[in-house]
């Protein structure tokens, strides 16, 4: 019900674009589609949740979303730009500037501290003075509630708050688009539960669109949009009410 949940976000403006989006890789001689036709607008502010069986195409999608990857057919937009257009270093710039990634394993880099983990994208970056960056990356850590642990290096957080800093620093560089591939598939459920009330601060406080891939059903049941996927088609793609 592709045009009932666009229906409902009309007016936003689209952030992400595929249109008959394909995937395959050839594999010992065969070719295997792993995308085959993927249509999907997804609006300025939405909170998304990509649900469905192992192997559906989960991962591979949200990496076209995230131009880590290209399609093999299909066309992806990304905040108005024609992303399979593109070169490749226009595509890193535009996905510096427009993307976070939250992953499974927080990836965080073990020899510094939490607060300079969240200010790293802005280092590697270069744009912001250091001073700024520095103020944006406490205040990150403030609202992921870690103000306390700024100077711990990763070793010295417990899981769900390595997770929370791996969070903050996706946020360093404002993105409109967070990405998060089972961000809480590591954690316990206390910790889970804290991970997904934050996603949606952030989505209040920031305004950041968000597509999560998750197997957990509390996460997908607090997330107004869900789309499901088998064998790399979209099964089914609803909005529902929310349980908080
Ligand atoms: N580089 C690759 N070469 C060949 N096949 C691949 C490659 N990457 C992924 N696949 C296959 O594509 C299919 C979809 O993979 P994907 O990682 O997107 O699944 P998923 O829905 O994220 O699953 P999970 O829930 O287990 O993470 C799988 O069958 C996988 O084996
Ligand atoms: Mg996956």
């Amino acid at each position: 019900m592709t045009t009932e949940a666009n229906v409902e976000g009309a007016g936003r403006s689209v952030i992400v674009s595929l249109k008959n989006v394909r995937k395959s890789y050839e594999h010992e001689g065969k070719t295997l589609e792993v995308l085959r036709g993927i249509d999907l607008t997804i609006r300025s502010g939405e909170m998304v949740c990509l649900w469905g069986p192992s192997g559906a195409g989960k991962s591979t999608l949200l990496h076209l979303i995230g131009t880590l990857d290209m399609p093999t057919a299909g066309t992806v937009e990304l905040d108005g730009n024609l992303v399979t257009a593109l070169s490749s270093s226009r595509v890193a710039a535009l996905r510096n500037r427009a993307i976070g990634f939250v992953f499974q394993f927080h990836h965080l880099l073990p020899e510094f501290t939490a607060l300079e983990n969240v200010m790293m994208p802005g280092m590697i970056q270069g744009s912001m003075p250091k001073g700024a960056l520095r103020e944006r990356a406490e205040a990150l850590l403030e609202q992921v509630s870690l103000s306390h642990r700024a100077s711990h290096r990763p070793s010295e957080l417990s899981g769900g708050e390595q997770q929370r800093v791996a969070l903050a620093r996706a946020l360093t560089l404002k993105p409109k688009l967070l990405l998060a591939d089972e961000p809480t598939g590591n954690l316990d459920t206390e910790n889970s539960a804290e991970i997904h009330k934050l996603f949606h601060k952030l989505n209040e406080s920031h305004g950041t669109t968000m597509v999560l891939v998750t197997h957990n059903p509390e996460l997908s049941r607090s997330l107004p949009r869900v789309i499901k996927m088998r064998d790399g088609h979209i099964e089914s793609d609803e909005t529902q009410p929310i349980e908080r």
